[in-house]
């Protein structure tokens, strides 16, 4: 650890598993102030308490509820944590549930686009709102290769609610840069979390996607920290609006 990032507070969504907490964990060590957000309380509790002393803060919060995003936003600026690195993590894919559109529940389409594409909309809102009272910031989303390749014929409200992300990025960093606000996304490749146990449970399934990788193997969440290190830190002062893949080569085929 180089503490990368002395001096930033960051918030980072879905820190209670997986990517997020990684990521979360990994901003901590590098020196940041780091606030856990998750609906999952007692996960993001834990992770903040793991955190060194005086540097995680946990915030129970469903992304996909504006009065829970905006409250979140408002208590962490009143205690003088407001974030100026934020990372719009959190996500969810409903394996078994997204469908072939002609098979596809509108019930299942709201929940994955409610959190995936509304939940990032609104986590990036009360940001840029914090942002522009405090000269700035990085905020990166977290993408996917599904929202670049057709990655699976039953991915029909993932991959829509991804590219969503991808574009929702691109807008809001043109919009913004003049305002010193720097929005970047990172598309995570086949990363095993608990997300992707359906894939990672079955040998047939996970033999077949890491066979599509170019580097051979599968992401792990530690995969994904080195570059939104990066992203959140000045060394990446003139990196806005772009996409960086950590997938092993999957998107280049
Ligand atoms: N795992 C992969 O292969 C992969 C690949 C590309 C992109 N991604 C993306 O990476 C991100 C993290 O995924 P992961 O693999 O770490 O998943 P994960 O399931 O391990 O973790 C997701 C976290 O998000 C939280 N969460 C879910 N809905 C929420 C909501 N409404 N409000 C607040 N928190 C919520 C969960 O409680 C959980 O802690 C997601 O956006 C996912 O789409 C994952």
């Amino acid at each position: 650890m180089t503490d990368r990032l002395t001096g930033k507070t960051a918030l980072v969504t879905g820190a209670a598993t997986g990517i997020g907490l990684s990521v979360a964990s990994r901003f901590a060590a590098e020196g940041a102030r780091v606030v856990f957000a998750d609906r999952d309380g007692d996960g993001a509790g834990a992770a903040a308490a793991a955190a060194p002393e005086g540097r995680g803060r946990a915030v129970t919060m469903d992304i996909s509820d504006e009065p829970a995003v905006e409250g979140a936003f408002a208590e962490l600026a009143a205690a003088g944590w407001s974030p100026d690195v934020v990372v719009a993590n959190a996500g969810v894919q409903l394996f078994g549930k997204d469908a072939r559109i002609a098979d596809l529940d509108l019930e299942h389409w709201r929940q994955t686009i409610d959190v995936n594409l509304t939940g990032t909309f609104l986590t990036v809102k009360h940001a840029v709102r914090g942002m522009l009272l405090n000269g700035g910031g990085s905020i990166i989303l977290t993408g996917s290769p599904t929202g670049l390749n057709g990655e699976g014929a039953d991915f029909t409200a993932y991959s829509a609610s991804k590219a969503g992300i991808h574009g929702l990025a691109r807008t809001v960093a043109a919009a913004y840069a003049k305002e010193n606000i720097r929005v970047n996304t990172v598309v995570p490749g086949y990363t095993e979390t608990t997300l992707v146990t359906a894939i990672t449970s079955d040998p047939e399934s996970r033999a077949a996607i890491i066979g599509r990788i170019p580097l051979g193997r599968a992401g792990s969440p530690a995969d994904v920290e080195g570059i939104m290190v990066f992203l959140a830190s000045d060394d990446a002062a003139f990196a806005t609006g772009a996409l960086f893949a950590v997938d092993g080569g999957m998107t280049t085929l």
